[in-house]
């Protein structure tokens, strides 16, 4: 009888190890990136690994380039802080745009919550 009891308490044990390694993970993850975007440590490099092939000095609509991008996106009317998913960046990017250079929709997604907090060059 004792070795049931034995046998039944290592099993309870795995299986809270178990369960709680999966909760653990599912609260973590995208919390925490979306908490302190920075312009310089999240935005920017998102456009330096998709758009600045097209967009940089020779473009003629938009220059994505480090130094130049935050201003262009302001100054070209681009960011919308009230409704992110209206501005025209996003629009464009999801709807009117060649294909090549679209970042995925996490990296959309960090763009949103960039322009929700305030568009803030920081
Ligand atoms: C393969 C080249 C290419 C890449 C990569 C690219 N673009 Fe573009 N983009 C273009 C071209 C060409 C246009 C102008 C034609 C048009 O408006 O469809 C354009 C237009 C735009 C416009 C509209 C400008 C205006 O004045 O209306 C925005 C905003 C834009 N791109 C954002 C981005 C962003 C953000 C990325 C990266 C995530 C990106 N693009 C990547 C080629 C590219």
């Amino acid at each position: 009888m004792n070795k049931y009891i034995t046998i039944f308490f290592i099993f309870y044990f795995f299986m809270l190890l178990l369960f709680n390694s999966c909760t653990k993970k599912h609260i973590e993850y995208p919390e925490l990136e979306t908490e302190n975007i920075s312009f310089s440590a999240n935005i920017q490099p998102i456009f330096d690994n998709n758009c600045i092939t097209c967009h940089n000095k020779n473009s003629d609509v938009l220059d994505l380039k480090e130094g130049f991008s935050y201003l262009e996106l302001l100054n070209k009317n681009f960011l919308n802080v009230v409704q992110p998913k209206e501005s025209k960046l996003i629009i464009k990017i999801n709807e009117q745009h060649p294909q090549l250079g679209i970042p995925n929709s996490y990296e959309k997604e960090i763009i949103e919550k960039w322009m929700e907090k305030g568009a803030v060059n920081n």
